[in-house]
């Protein structure tokens, strides 16, 4: 078909027509009288398939104009959600940013603390030191001071050694002086006596006991009888227990014991040498009674005593129950 500028006015003519319908179908135009028909057939059918053509471009550009409203839609959701994710990191953010001042704020704070605690250790060393130093002084101090009074301890025990050594033998030197006297005041007695001429009453004669109840114990201790109830010439001394013989001749000596519950084991001695022994057994009874006696030559000055010669410890009783005599019996 040859399309003349007729068609094209017409066909425009139609478009406007359509696309001002207010329901958006295409309308048809209605025949106008006085056209041909056959040429209006073509006309209408040309417009159809334009229309058509127009029709479905408007539907696809409506469909991609909803999907495109649609995207947006979606894209607007996105950009919201987006958004949201936004503010929640930007809020996040914000209080990490909060934390990290207040972390800084806390290690400056720290800081501050180390260097005072810093401060204070130093001040500690300080009277450490000051305290060690003070003590090894004492401690020194205290050290010479104990070598000193120990120094002065030992020096001491050693004075009061030899002061108690001293004291001792000069007991014993001044024993042995007394026994001395003693002896020498019994013979210069017997000297007197015979320059007056001794009678048979002035002769030796002792009786002499304990005062009271004594516990004897070890070997070769010298009793002295510390009551006399007689000493004719003096001769015996109750101090030392010895008795001197003032001249040469025979002489006799006796002694009892009384003890409980203990043995009795003693001696009559001259010049260091048992010449009469007694003894008497504890056999678990309360009474034990020992005696001796004896005869004996003299010489002038020699000694004569009683020795308790047990090892163990005795209560012997004093009074009548225990007691050493003698007498001279006849010149040589
Ligand atoms: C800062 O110190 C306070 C008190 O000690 C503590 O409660 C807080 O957790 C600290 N903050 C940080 C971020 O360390
Ligand atoms: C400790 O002793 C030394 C020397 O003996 C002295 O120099 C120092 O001052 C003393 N220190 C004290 C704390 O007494
Ligand atoms: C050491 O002895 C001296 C002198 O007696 C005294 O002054 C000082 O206090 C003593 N020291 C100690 C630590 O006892
Ligand atoms: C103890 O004292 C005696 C006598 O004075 C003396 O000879 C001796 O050296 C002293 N010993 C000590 C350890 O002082
Ligand atoms: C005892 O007598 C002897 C001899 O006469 C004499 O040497 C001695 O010094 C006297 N002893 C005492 C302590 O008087």
């Amino acid at each position: 078909m040859h399309i003349t500028w007729y068609h094209v006015l017409v066909c425009l003519y139609v478009v406007q027509r359509s696309l001002a319908s207010t329901d958006g179908q295409m309308a048809i135009p209605s025949k106008k009288p006085g056209f041909n028909s056959i040429f209006q057939t073509d006309i209408d059918k040309e417009v159809q398939r334009e229309v058509n053509t127009l029709k479905s471009q408007v539907d696809f550009f409506s469909d991609t104009l909803e999907n495109v409203l649609k995207e947006n839609k979606d894209l607007k959701t996105d950009i919201s959600n987006l958004k949201s994710n936004f503010d929640d990191a930007t809020d996040q953010l914000q209080k990490l940013e909060n934390t990290l001042a207040e972390a800084r704020q806390n290690i400056s704070q720290q800081n501050l603390n180390y260097a005072d605690l810093l401060k204070q250790k130093k001040q500690l060393e300080q009277i450490l030191a000051s305290t060690n130093e003070r003590l090894t002084n004492r401690t020194n101090q205290l050290t010479s001071n104990v070598t000193r009074v120990t120094a002065e301890i030992d020096n001491l025990a050693n004075t009061t050694a030899y002061s108690i050594n001293q004291v001792i033998e000069g007991n014993n030197v001044l024993k042995t002086s007394f026994k001395e006297l003693s002896r020498n005041q019994t013979l210069i007695n017997a000297q007197i006596g015979k320059r007056r001429g001794v009678s048979d009453e002035d002769r030796s004669a002792f009786l002499v006991r304990l005062s009271a109840d004594r516990s004897f114990w070890g070997r070769g201790i010298v009793i002295n009888f510390d009551k006399v109830e007689f000493n004719i010439d003096m001769s015996y001394s109750p101090l030392t227990g010895i008795f001197t013989a003032p001249e040469s001749g025979l002489f006799t000596f006796s002694a009892t014991f009384e003890a409980s519950k203990a043995d009795i084991s003693a001696a009559i001695v001259k010049n260091n040498e048992q010449i009469s022994s007694m003894y008497g057994a504890d056999n678990d009874r309360n009474k034990i009674v020992a005696t001796t006696s004896t005869y004996v030559h003299l010489n002038e000055g020699d000694e004569v005593w009683m020795e308790w010669t047990g090892s163990g410890s005795t209560m012997v009783k004093g009074g009548i129950y225990s007691q050493f005599t003698g007498h001279f019996v006849m010149s040589d």
